[in-house]
Parts: structure tokens; C-alpha cells; sequence
């Protein structure tokens, strides 16, 4: 029986996280936030004080790292039995993520520990190359976009949310550099599939985005 699977690629703060959540858990659907792996990753590399240029070292901390999925209203996420949910959401581990997911050999070992959460009845997966790399063949596709001021203004709010200290023209100059750095990139840079439906959400609501995607499935 094939698995029916939902992509959501875009760039960083553009709600694809809030909407692939709301949609998975309305569907009764896995959820794979690929970007949290890539955060995880980069949280592992902190900890053991490894350099974001060794890769053979990044490469065994990748192949090594067990991580567990919680998704709950939020997503909670452990790396080695420790929750580490709070710092997985500061824009400080987001760069220090779109660096090591520039390097093929760590998209190489993340890839298969993607489609792992590929499962029944259904899989929403969220990220920059879930249509183009990891599941080329997905049933439904979508990119969701916004204006970098919007994404900037979004990020801004729910760290402010989290209680966690940010700065508005901070943000926006970091997530202008991380979208250079994601689209710019030779290994699945961020693009949008051929076969995605496009969705700019700049002036959209978290649930006109939804029933757009919705439809689609329907
Ligand atoms: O989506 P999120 O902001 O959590 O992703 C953090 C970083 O991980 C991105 O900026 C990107 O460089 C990388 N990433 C990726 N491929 C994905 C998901 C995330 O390269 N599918």
C-alpha cells in the first residue's frame, strides 16, 4: 500500500512549521520537522566542542546521535535521552545548522533518517528539499513563502513568545543570510519542486494556508 506523503519546502519563518503541524494532527499524519534534525546536529556539535569544519567528526556525531520525536502541541525533541526542546528554537543553532547542511556527506547520513518517518497512514514532512531530494515522489507538494520582513516579524514574535531575548533587525539580517546560504548552496539547495503548489503567505492567515492545502489534498 503506497504511503501517502505531504512536503512543505520553504525558507525559515515562512509558517511552514505551524501549518505542517496543524495539517498532520487534522489528518492523523506523522510529522517530520527536517529542519529540528539538522538543528539537533548542530546542538550535538556544541556539545562535544566540535568545529563546524571537521567534517569526518560532524559526520560520526550524525551517525551516532539518537534522537526522539515528541509531538504534542509543540514539538519536543531529546538528543541522547536529554531534552533539548529550549535551544533547538534559537536562531544561533539555525545558523550553526544551514552551515553543516551545506555539506553533501551530512545530508548523505541525514537523508535515510528522514525517510524513516515515512510511515502509515501518512507522513507530513517539512523543510527546504523534502520535494526535491528526500521524497521526490510525494503525493502532495507545496512551497510556502513569505516576505523576508514578514518571516523577520513572525520569527521575532514567537521567540519573544518563548521569552527568549531578540532583536527585529537582528533576526531579519540573520535570516537574510540563511536564506542565501540554504538557496546558494550546492547540496539540495532550497528550491521549489516542479510539481509544488506555490503559496505566498505574506498576507494570508495560519488557516486560509491550511484549507489551501487542504484543497489540494482533497
Ligand atoms: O527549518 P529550520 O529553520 O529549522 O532549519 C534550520 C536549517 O537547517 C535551515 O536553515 C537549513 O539550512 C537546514 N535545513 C536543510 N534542509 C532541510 C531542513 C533544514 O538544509 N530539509
Amino acid at each position: 500500500m503506497s504511503i501517502p506523503v505531504l512536503t512543505i519546502d520553504g525558507p525559515s519563518g515562512a509558517g511552514k512549521g505551524t501549518v505542517s503541524r496543524l495539517i498532520a494532527k487534522k489528518l492523523g499524519w506523522h510529522y517530520l520537522d527536517s529542519g529540528s534534525i539538522y538543528r539537533s546536529l548542530a546542538l550535538a556539535l556544541q556539545k562535544a566542542a566540535v568545529d563546524i569544519t571537521a567534517v569526518d567528526d560532524i559526520v560520526s556525531i550524525a551517525k551516532a546521535m539518537v534522537l526522539e520525536f515528541e509531538c504534542n502541541d509543540e514539538l519536543i525533541v531529546k538528543l541522547n535521552g536529554e531534552d533539548i526542546t529550549p535551544q533547538l528554537g534559537l536562531e544561533s543553532t539555525g545558523s550553526i545548522a544551514s552551515q553543516i547542511a551545506a555539506l553533501p556527506e551530512v545530508r548523505q547520513v541525514l537523508l535515510k533518517k528522514q525517510q524513516d518517518f515515512k510511515q502509515l497512514p501518512g507522513l507530513v514532512a517539512d523543510g527546504r528539499d523534502m520535494g526535491t531530494v528526500v521524497f521526490p515522489d510525494a503525493e502532495y507538494k507545496v512551497f510556502l513563502t513569505a516576505s523576508a520582513e514578514k518571516r523577520a516579524a513572525r520569527r521575532y514574535k514567537q521567540l519573544k513568545e518563548k521569552e527568549i531575548d531578540a532583536n527585529l533587525m537582528q533576526i531579519t539580517i540573520e535570516i537574510e543570510a540563511r536564506d542565501r546560504r540554504d538557496s546558494e548552496r550546492q547540496a539540495a539547495p532550497l528550491a521549489m519542486a516542479n510539481d509544488a503548489l506555490y503559496i505566498d503567505s505574506s498576507d494570508l492567515t495560519i488557516e486560509s494556508v491550511i484549507q489551501e492545502v487542504i484543497n489540494l489534498i482533497h
